[in-house]
């Protein structure tokens, strides 16, 4: 891939406080690039990070979380970058929402119940908007009825009605609609479709795609949903205890994975047809991150673990590039020796 990313992230370390002067590290060294128009899955099993990237990535850790090294570089669109970390509170605000836009996880309880939809669209508008700028109703009417009619939504229903008065479905969507309002360059989805029914996932999966083609943004969104995940992304990224242990583009990770971890993610899916082979759960549990195992993080729940794992505690490395820069990296010291039982495993 030519065009220099959108996003790269360096040896990014998140840390929380847990009290009495202790820490937790919940980030443990990421590194990643993000390009225009590209959209990552980041996948792994519940605590390993992926909301606290999310977060981190765009300066909203909750009080007790800090990014406490590493590099996040942002490039605009005129080609000008920026030290994220560096940014100060009205340029942050700025740049948030502006450049990158968040759907929290669980965010369809993040409305504010009293205020009608058209007012939440109103205020975000104003609180984002370039120095001097004030934007008149008419303004804000005008840019929420483009943005909801982009997701599908009907302005004369949606802006006067108050967030209990739409249906899950529809709340996702202002809520998608809110995040694209400014026309942010990357759009950041914590679990998009978590809490929705079947049909309704389906829905917000197939309007992600088309405003994907027809807006142009890239995308980071997170899912337990693997199946989701391979839909909607061109790149994924498994992650383990606070690292990125796999990632390339999504059909060669899904279909050759490399790392034991994500094979044994793709074995629990639920099969969709009657007769396929029956999920299979990864023994054991994701590390206490407060007292890591010695080697692999993943080491105990591996069924391929050898002394060498103990020791040594395996990084990225490329076992496969690609011309069109999705390289493939998987963080086992066995990928290669493993290669033929894993392809098997979850063909
Ligand atoms: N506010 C916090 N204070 C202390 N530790 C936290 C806090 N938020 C998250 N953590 C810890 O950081 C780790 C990563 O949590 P995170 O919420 O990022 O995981 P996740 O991958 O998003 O999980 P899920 O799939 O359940 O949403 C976990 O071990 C969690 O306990
Ligand atoms: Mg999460």
């Amino acid at each position: 891939m030519s065009e220099e990313p959108i996003f790269s992230v360096r040896n990014l370390r998140i840390e929380y406080r847990t009290g009495a002067g202790r820490t937790v590290e919940a980030i443990r060294g990421v590194d990643f690039d993000l390009h225009a128009n590209q959209s990552l899955a980041l996948v792994g099993e519940s605590g390993c990070g992926k909301s606290t990237l999310g977060l981190g990535l765009l300066r909203l850790l909750p009080r007790l979380g800090r990014v406490s090294s590493g590099e996040i570089t942002y490039r605009h669109r005129d080609g000008e970058t920026v030290d994220v970390l560096k940014l100060r509170s009205t340029a942050l605000r700025r740049w948030r929402w502006g450049e990158v836009a968040m759907v929290f996880q669980g965010a369809m309880n993040s409305f504010n119940p009293v205020m009608r939809i058209s007012d939440q669209f109103a205020d975000t508008m104003r609180a984002h908007a370039p120095s001097g700028k004030r934007y008149s109703r008419k303004e804000i009417v005008e840019r929420a009825s483009e943005v909801l009619r982009s997701v599908r939504l009907e302005p004369g229903r949606v802006l006067p009605s108050y967030p209990h008065e739409l249906s899950g479905g529809m709340r996702q969507r202002v809520l998608i609609a809110l995040a694209l309002l400014l026309k942010p360059q990357v759009l950041v989805l914590d679990e998009p479709t978590t809490a929705l029914d079947l049909l309704t996932q389906r829905a917000i999966v197939d309007m992600l795609h088309t405003l994907r083609a027809e807006l142009g943004f890239a995308m980071i969104f997170v899912s337990h949903d693997l199946p989701l995940a391979s839909e909607l992304a061109d790149r994924v990224a498994t992650m383990y205890a606070g690292r990125v242990i796999e990632s390339g583009g999504v059909g060669d990770v899904f279909s050759t994975p490399r790392h034991p971890y994500t094979s044994g993610l793709i074995r629990a899916v639920p099969p969709v047809r009657a007769g396929s082979a029956e999920p299979e759960s990864i023994p054991g549990a994701p590390p206490d991150l407060a007292g890591l195992p010695s080697g692999c993080a993943f080491r105990p729940r591996c069924r391929h673990a050898v002394e060498d794992c103990e020791q040594t505690d395996p990084v990225l490395e490329l076992v496969a590039s690609r011309a069109d820069g999705l390289a493939h990296e998987a963080a086992c010291l066995r990928w290669e020796s493993i290669a033929e039982q894993e392809k098997e495993a979850v063909s």
